[in-house]
């Protein structure tokens, strides 16, 4: 078997009804794994558990935010050998008006859901030790911030941070985590940011990217990746998907 196979391993994917997540549980789904998909719109979750290839997946509806939904999530699901935490939301909120709602709004779904959800699949024993991964998607902009990013690029930054002592706590049990910072990436994301905000801002972002934007695809392929016994001497490790 290719070791970029995922046969036999089961996935969870968070933000699974919609963009990266979505398309990160199709190809996990084409390259053989079983896939545990969750978000809150049960219409585009349905509609990703209807796009993936083979059988015995999962779909389960919940809110990261409230504790209990991450806690019936938890168990609910088997053992599985890898999680990847796709859940996030843009913010534009300039320094001068961020206010403690801001920072309680972007940290609550992009920080607070993403380790809380880790820390109850630990404690449950629902993650395989030997041979299994962990994937945090960060941002390319903790590294080139945007002008009323605080908030989004300080929460990816946290992530980070989080992602590194978890790869250092959890080596010793056989667990990999690693962290990938894509840039500007076509997903319904980009989509609100360009109507909310500024289309001007999304082309100047395409022309700085070498490659242009990326697709879904891009993404979910390096998240397999690392899910796959392909990366399995890779830990703490912070891929930065750029477009050059
Ligand atoms: N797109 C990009 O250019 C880009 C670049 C760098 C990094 N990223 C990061 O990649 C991740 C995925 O982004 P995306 O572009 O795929 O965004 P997206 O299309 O907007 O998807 C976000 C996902 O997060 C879920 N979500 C939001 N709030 C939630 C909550 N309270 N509980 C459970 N699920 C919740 C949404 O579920 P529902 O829709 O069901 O509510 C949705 O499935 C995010 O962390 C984002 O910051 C994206």
């Amino acid at each position: 078997m290719s070791p970029f196979e995922l046969n036999g391993k089961t996935i969870l994917v968070t933000g699974a009804s919609s963009g990266l997540g979505k398309q990160t549980a199709i190809t996990a789904s084409r390259y053989g794994a079983k896939v545990i998909i969750t978000g809150r719109n049960a219409v585009r979750l349905d509609e990703t558990f209807r796009s993936l290839l083979g059988e015995g997946h999962m779909q389960i509806l919940a809110d990261l935010t409230i504790q209990a939904d991450i806690d019936r999530l938890v168990a609910g699901i088997p053992q599985i050998h890898g999680l990847v935490h796709s859940t996030g939301i843009s913010d534009m909120t300039p320094a001068s008006y961020i206010t403690s709602d801001t920072i309680a709004k972007t940290f609550r779904i992009s920080f607070d859901a993403i380790v809380l959800l880790t820390s109850g699949v630990l404690r449950k024993k629902k993650l395989v030790k030997n041979n299994s991964a962990i994937v945090f998607i960060s941002s390319i902009s903790t590294r080139y911030p945007f002008t009323g990013g605080a908030m989004y690029v300080s929460a990816k930054a946290a992530i980070e941070g989080y992602s590194r002592v978890l790869a250092k706590e959890l080596a010793p049990r056989g667990t990999r985590v690693n962290c990938i910072a894509p840039a500007l990436v076509r997903t319904p994301m980009m989509n609100e940011t360009a109507e909310n905000y500024s289309q001007e801002v999304i082309t100047q972002i395409e022309e700085r990217q070498l490659l242009g934007l990326g697709n879904p695809d891009d993404v979910a392929n390096s998240i397999v990746f690392f899910l796959s016994d392909a990366s399995k001497w890779i830990t703490a490790g912070h891929l930065i998907l750029g477009g050059g």
